[in-house]
């Protein structure tokens, strides 16, 4: 296997509290082995072995690749209007959703496997290494099917949201909907996926509705993630930390209780500031979970509706400025605790033995993610030890 030292590093994040300060394991004037696909060594620059190839990071900062843990990517259209409307005033509303199943029924395989493949390189190219996406623009057993197929054909963190408004198709019978989700649709889908979400909201489904979908999808051997308290309070997070659920995603409003299940359980909150930027929403509040000892995970959320945004750095520099969370919050969540979103340990960091996926800075550290909004900072990503940017 070749080896590369990529040295000269002014800041190295590793999220490994072994190997440098805080629970970034942030390490000064430093360098990384890569071994192949892994990460081999890190350390300071004085002590590191000798390697294949040699790599001059220049003083520039390097972070493991973003885990952006939620994504709606198969999608054909856009909502340019709906914005125009949203920035005039008019509330975000989960009904918008159906403009773009319209939109993805009509489009083919093709088109839907391009634009995933389109938002996908526009991640790449601001640091984003692995990426969750889902379904949930069909809404019919074949529409759901292939949606995931295809999203398939990019990466291997698959969800089912087959769950995500009740289909256009089933308006007056929603019980009808959710035996089909719990039935035949899921018997198409689940072979696609790793994991089965449901938007749990007042307009979308109830706290029982989603219980029987998530329950529905486990038994079909897929891991439950849940879209909860985007909109308003309601039963979601409780039920997401009840099913073992890896994360509960939006977490915007929540209640002593809700704080409290999420810290005593091992569901990830996931927080999407995009959704609340784009649909001018009351920000979630992550330092009230940081403080009650929560993991939390930043993602994107990117979708034609409520997050029409495929940057990390940006949802890192609202987090920082609107949320409560520290730089170094920030960045950890969006790598490290979007690992733990997909209960991943492979990813997230910069530890021997962890995959080779990471981002170089033209900067000296990973605050200036924050420091200098909407500057392009990534210069370089590495995924799987090969240079890609
Ligand atoms: O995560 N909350 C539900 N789903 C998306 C919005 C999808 C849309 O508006 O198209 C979200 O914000
Ligand atoms: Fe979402």
């Amino acid at each position: 296997m070749t080896t590369t030292l990529i040295t000269n590093i002014a800041t190295l994040v590793t999220n490994d509290p072994a190997l440098g300060e805080g629970p970034l394991g942030l390490l000064q004037d430093a360098a990384l082995v890569l071994d192949g696909e892994t990460v081999a060594w890190a350390g300071p620059a004085t002590a590191a072995p000798a390697a294949d190839h040699a790599v001059d990071a220049a003083g520039r900062a390097v972070i493991p690749g973003f885990v952006d843990s939620h994504s709606h990517l198969v999608f054909a259209g856009d909502r340019t209007a709906e914005f125009n409307a949203r920035m005039s005033g008019q509330p975000y509303k989960a009904g918008g959703i159906r403009t773009t199943v319209a939109a993805t029924r009509a489009a083919s395989d093709a088109e839907l496997s391009a634009n995933v493949a389109r938002y996908l390189r526009e991640a790449l190219a601001q640091g984003t290494t692995t990426f969750e996406t889902k379904s949930g623009y069909g809404l019919t057993v074949e529409d759901e099917a292939r949606a995931l197929r295809i999203a398939a054909e990019h990466t291997d963190e698959v969800t089912y949201l087959g769950a995500h408004i009740v289909s256009p198709d089933y308006a007056d019978d929603p019980a009808a909907y959710v035996d089909l989700v719990t039935g035949e649709m899921l018997d198409a889908c689940a072979p696609h996926a790793r994991w089965v979400d449901v938007f749990c909201e007042k307009g979308a489904f109830d706290g029982d509705q989603a219980r029987a979908i998530l329950t529905a999808g486990k038994a079909k051997g897929l891991h439950p993630r849940v879209h909860a308290n985007q909109l308003s309070y309601g039963p979601g997070v409780q039920l997401a930390v009840e099913l073992d659920a890896a994360s509960a995603d939006h977490c915007t409003h929540l209640t002593d209780a809700d704080v409290d299940a999420l810290a005593s359980g091992n569901t990830v909150a996931t927080l999407l500031p995009g959704a609340e930027f784009s649909t001018r929403a009351e920000w979630p509040n992550a330092r009230r979970l940081l403080d009650a000892g929560v993991t939390v995970a930043l993602s994107t959320d990117c979708n034609p509706g409520s997050s029409f945004t495929s940057s990390v750095p940006f949802c890192i520099a609202l987090a920082v400025r609107d949320m409560g969370m520290t730089p170094d919050e920030a960045l950890w969540s969006a790598t490290a605790g979007g690992a733990a979103a997909l209960r991943r340990t492979d990813v997230g960091r910069l530890a021997p033995g962890a995959r080779a996926d990471l981002t170089v800075l033209d900067a000296p550290s990973h605050v200036h993610l924050a420091y200098r909004p909407g500057v392009p900072l990534v210069t370089e990503v590495w995924r799987k030890g090969v240079r890609v940017i």
